[in-house]
């Protein structure tokens, strides 16, 4: 995949869409490159917003709010929630988009063109870009080369900062609070970069984190390291069973193979964890189990009938938060 060595031009002044653009929110041009970039406060305005769409979709439908502007979605890497839940939401505010998501080999990106030349692109066409790009780092190298706001869907083992606000959201509606919740983040906590999204955004709230995986998957020194530095509980363990009875919310995850160098230890670790109706039975009755999606076993399907069972709900949250977000960027919120 082409990428450029050449030095970024210093970002001028964002063009501005619409007549009368919201300032107030700090989102307006924007990009979203990390979860750093968020506090409470702005979390509980995209939280209100996505509430607000959420209202809309179910009432009527759609609205006309992003009416005249364009989406570009530009995915190197497989989705199915990201990319169609980022559509769905700039389709139902009345806006028009651009999917480079059926894979980029279909674009010039096939022929060598570097991701500056094309995100540079894209921005002659459209208000706002969506990037999913297997190198960390990548959606920030967008940024730097881009007039209009980068939201990034996630960069390699990075970061998936739609995906932590879209399941902060989830828990806050589920549960109706974060504060005082134990959390607990299961399976791939080394290449998942929801889990690192996650675990950073909820450094924000007063939360004891569990954290359950083996050696190998265990979770970056980085994103420990900011655990530790806001003083916040935390245990480890590779044991499950140890953590189930005890946490308000359960967060597990796919080991991501396409991450794995060495395959033979992708297979070691592939199946370690599966939440069944067994497991489930030691749980509390007020708690929830989440998934980032898509799941390859870690979930049995008996489980999905269990009111715990949040994952589907979540996963919907996506496009109301992405609607909110697509608003606010836009300078609509
Ligand atoms: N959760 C998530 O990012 O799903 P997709 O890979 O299908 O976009």
């Amino acid at each position: 995949m082409a990428t450029t060595e050449s030095k970024a031009p210093a970002k001028d002044s964002r063009k501005k869409v619409g007549l009368a653009p919201n300032l107030d929110s700090g989102f307006y041009g924007q990009d979203i490159i990390s979860v750093s970039q968020f506090t409470r406060e702005n979390l509980e305005h995209i939280f209100g917003v996505a509430e607000e769409m959420r209202a809309i979709v179910k009432r009527v439908g759609s609205s006309d709010l992003l009416k005249g502007t364009v989406l570009a979605c530009l995915f190197y890497e497989p989705s199915t929630r990201t990319s169609s839940s980022f559509i769905a939401a700039m389709s139902r505010l009345g806006g028009t988009v651009i999917p480079i998501t059926q894979g980029v080999q279909f674009s010039s990106v096939s022929k060598g063109e570097s991701l500056p030349d094309t995100v540079r692109t894209l921005e002659s066409y459209a208000d706002v870009i969506v990037i999913r790009h297997p190198e960390m780092g990548s959606a920030q190298t967008a940024a730097d080369y881009a007039q209009k706001p980068i939201i990034n869907g996630g960069d390699g083992a990075g970061e998936h900062p739609t995906q932590a606000l879209l399941d902060l959201f989830t828990i806050k509606e589920e549960l109706g609070q974060i504060d005082g919740l134990s959390v607990g983040m299961v399976g791939d906590l080394r290449f998942g970069r929801t889990v690192h999204s996650l675990a950073r955004l909820l450094c924000l709230y007063d939360v004891q984190f569990n954290f359950v995986a083996p050696e190998i998957l265990r979770l970056p020194l980085d994103v420990m390291n900011e655990i530790r530095k806001r003083n916040l509980p935390v245990t480890e363990t590779y044991d499950v069973a140890e953590i189930v009875a005890d946490v308000d919310v359960l967060y597990i995850t796919r080991v991501q193979k396409e991450r794995f160098s060495d395959l033979a230890q992708y297979e070691e670790v592939k199946d370690l964890y599966a939440i069944t109706p067994e497991l489930m039975e030691k749980a509390k009755e007020k708690m929830i189990v989440m998934h980032p999606l898509p799941r390859v076993g870690e979930i049995s399907y008996a489980v999905d009938s269990d009111p715990r069972a949040a994952y589907f709900r979540q996963m919907e949250n996506g496009m109301y938060i992405r609607m909110a977000l697509l608003a606010a960027v836009l300078g609509k919120v």
